[in-house]
């Protein structure tokens, strides 16, 4: 199983503070936003690992990333996107990444509490999403529809008048067919190569497994989110579900740069 976490996007609804960086290096409490999709990933056993980023930004990216793991099996990787075209852009961009893999991607403005490791190691071909069901504005996102005996019947991207409340978190997992499906994608409405078409291109094959989660799930891509994403985290006390590579990493990170600030050269 190859990792992508989209990292791009322009991040509008967060200016000014995305004028100066890339939102998903914005902190959630004690630790930069990028360090939770990472885990997620990390944590379902993922370890080969493409970040795409907005070309502005790529330089942060490999400053916070580049180095911190050493010898320990995991193994980031990094490609720009130059223009933000939608979700699944990242599997045309990650094509040569994947390799014929199985691939799960996650966005990278997207913290989830579940442990996801059962399901993504136990994944073997088609597509694999998940739903959660959210108290308000499900308008806001793709929605799930099921029937009374949990058969998915619909999938729909932001809709008027949504069928249900549980809507689709972002981290997808699919087969290698997803680059193709992916390439043969038109844009929608807003531009953008919609995920939810590739979604729905998989439920029409018969091949698309939905799985409900319980844990919270965060979305930090507003000033609101964002504030709150960092009490729940707090609160919650979810910074604490890290990975331990993860955690040494960032150590490792500290200290060198506690020698550069010693030495005055931060
Ligand atoms: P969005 O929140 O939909 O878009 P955005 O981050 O550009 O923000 P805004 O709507 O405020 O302008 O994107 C969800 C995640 O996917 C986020 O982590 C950014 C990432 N993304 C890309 O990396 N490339 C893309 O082409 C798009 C559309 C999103």
């Amino acid at each position: 199983m190859k990792g992508i976490i989209l990292s791009g996007g322009t991040a509008t609804r967060l200016f000014p503070l995305t004028a100066t960086t890339s939102k998903q290096l914005l902190p959630i409490y004690d630790r930069q936003m990028i360090f939770y999709p990472l885990n997620t990933l990390i944590r379902a056993g993922v370890e080969d690992i493409l970040i795409i980023v907005a070309p502005d930004h790529s330089g942060q990216y490999l400053n916070l990333l580049g180095s911190v793991f050493k010898n320990c099996g995991i193994h980031l990787h990094f490609e720009v996107q130059k223009v933000p075209r939608g979700l699944a852009d990242a599997f045309i961009l990650g094509e040569k990444f994947i390799d014929g893999d199985n691939v799960t991607m996650i966005l990278g403005d997207n913290i989830f509490e579940d442990d996801l490791h059962e399901d993504i190691k136990g994944f073997e071909k088609g597509g694999m999403i998940f739903a959660k069901e959210v108290a308000d504005d499900p308008k806001r996102y793709g929605i799930v529809e099921f029937d009374k005996s949990g058969k998915v019947l619909s999938i729909e991207e932001k809709p008027e008048n949504p069928k249900s409340n549980f809507c689709v978190p972002g981290i997808y997992t699919y087969d290698s067919r997803v680059i193709e499906i992916a390439k043969s994608l038109k844009p929608s409405a807003r531009g953008e190569i919609e995920i939810t078409d590739i979604n729905n291109k998989f439920l029409e094959m018969g091949e698309l497994t939905v799985k409900k989660i319980k844990g919270e799930w965060l979305d930090a891509g507003t000033f609101d989110m964002l504030l709150e994403a960092g009490r729940i985290v707090k609160e919650k006390e979810l910074y604490k579900l890290f990975d331990l590579r993860i955690e040494e990493a960032i150590a490792g990170f500290n200290n060198e740069l506690k020698v550069f600030a010693k030495k005055r050269l931060l």
